[in-house]
């Protein structure tokens, strides 16, 4: 048996590829368009490992994904690829329409013309599972209630819509064409390979490097965090018992305010890597121009997981995030690879002279 991993040299992608060979034997086929956020060295650990074969190439070739599928016969596709970051989304809206709309459709009809080929046997195993995001519910007030899997659908940037619209492409294919999909709703996720265009591996990365730490607005935006590889355990959970056409959210039950994030992750820096100085790292918290359609507040309810499939999530938010920045400060190689070249014209497009 094999699975099918797109977008798995990607931050939550390649963890996923990396805990799926500690736990099985049972190979991964890896097809990754490596744009800016696919990097190989994530899997550096799989050099040489026969059970994984890596594919550059993209979910929007129909050609190669149906002779990827047909070679290798895979029981399960798993498509994380996609356009991931909702400031590059804002700044350029195209890519995300071209791989999170159009790459999933033609991913999808790939797999439809394969899986209508399969035998009995072979279709009843089979399954597309669709890695989303919360952020497709658009946005809570204070008060409201966390989002369940029947929340209607708000989305409220480009990166949101597109993420929509590849949730419902993928819905229709089950209801229209009896494809067995699953589709897993999740929220932040932070850990090891998290790129830093994103708030959490960017504060550390500027922090260490006596940068500003740009926070958006008034920086009480909140966020509901969950460790990366308990997002990876919620997919393989999901994948083997979860309910055909069904929607699964995942989260850690962890809201937090952006504010308190940096301010923890001041902290434990503080104390790992203390500043030379000997003031805070807090001294570098820099308040930016927000967000346009800044979302407020996302807030994940996993109840459904936990009660259908028993899925919890391992870490807290402060066994996590402190595993995360320890994380950065033992592979500043490569932080400092992905931080060069391309990584640097983002940074001055989006944050000016801020940084
Ligand atoms: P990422 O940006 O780190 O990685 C995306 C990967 O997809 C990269 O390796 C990239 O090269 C690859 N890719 C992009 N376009 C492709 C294409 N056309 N064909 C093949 N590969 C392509 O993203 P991530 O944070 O790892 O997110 C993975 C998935 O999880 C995405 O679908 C995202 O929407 C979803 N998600 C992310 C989070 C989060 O907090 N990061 C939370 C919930 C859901
Ligand atoms: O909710 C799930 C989503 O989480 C995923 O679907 C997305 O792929 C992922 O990128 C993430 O989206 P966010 O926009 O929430 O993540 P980001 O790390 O970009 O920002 C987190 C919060 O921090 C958000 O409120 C914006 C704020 N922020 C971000 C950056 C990069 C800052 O205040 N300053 C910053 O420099």
């Amino acid at each position: 048996m094999t699975i099918l991993v797109t977008g798995g040299a990607g931050f939550i992608g390649s963890n996923f590829v990396l805990d799926w060979l500690a736990q099985s034997d049972e190979p991964v086929i890896n097809l990754d368009a490596l744009t800016y956020a696919g990097n190989l060295e994530n899997l550096a650990a799989l050099d040489g490992d026969t059970r994984h074969t890596f594919i550059k190439g993209s979910i929007d070739d129909f050609d190669l994904v149906s002779r990827l599928l047909a070679e290798h016969q895979p029981r399960a596709v798993v498509n994380f690829a996609a356009e991931s970051h909702v400031d590059r989304s804002i700044h350029g809206p195209e890519d995300f329409i071209q791989t999170n709309i159009v790459g999933t459709f033609r991913l999808l009809e790939a797999v439809r013309a394969y899986y209508g080929q399969l035998g009995n046997e072979a279709k009843n195993a089979f399954r597309f599972l669709h890695v989303s995001t919360d952020e497709v519910y658009g946005s809570l007030a204070k008060d409201d209630p966390a989002f369940t899997e029947t929340h209607r659908y708000e989305p409220n940037s480009p990166y949101s819509a597109s993420k929509a619209a590849s949730d419902h492409l993928v819905r229709a294919y089950h209801h229209t064409y009896g494809l067995p999909v699953l589709t897993t709703n999740c929220s932040n996720n932070y850990g090891p390979y998290h790129f830093p265009e994103k708030l959490i591996p960017l504060v550390i990365h500027n922090a260490l490097a006596g940068k500003p730490l740009p926070i958006y607005g008034d920086g009480q935006q909140i966020r509901d965090w969950l460790y990366v590889k308990d997002h990876c355990s919620a997919i393989r959970r999901v994948l083997e018992a979860g309910k055909l056409g069904e929607v699964y959210n995942v989260g850690g039950w962890n809201e937090k305010p952006n504010l308190d994030v940096v301010h923890t992750l001041c902290a434990i820096l503080d104390e790992l890597s203390p500043r030379a100085d000997g003031h805070s790292y807090k001294a570098q918290i820099t308040f930016v121009q927000d967000r346009p359609g800044h979302d407020r507040r996302y807030a994940i309810d996993a109840s459904k997981l936990e009660r259908e499939l028993g899925w919890k999530p391992a870490e807290t938010f402060e066994t996590g995030i402190r595993k995360t920045v320890q994380w950065y400060l033992d592979n500043q190689a490569w932080v400092a690879n992905v931080t060069s070249g391309a990584y640097k014209q983002w940074v001055g497009k989006q944050y000016g002279s801020c940084t």
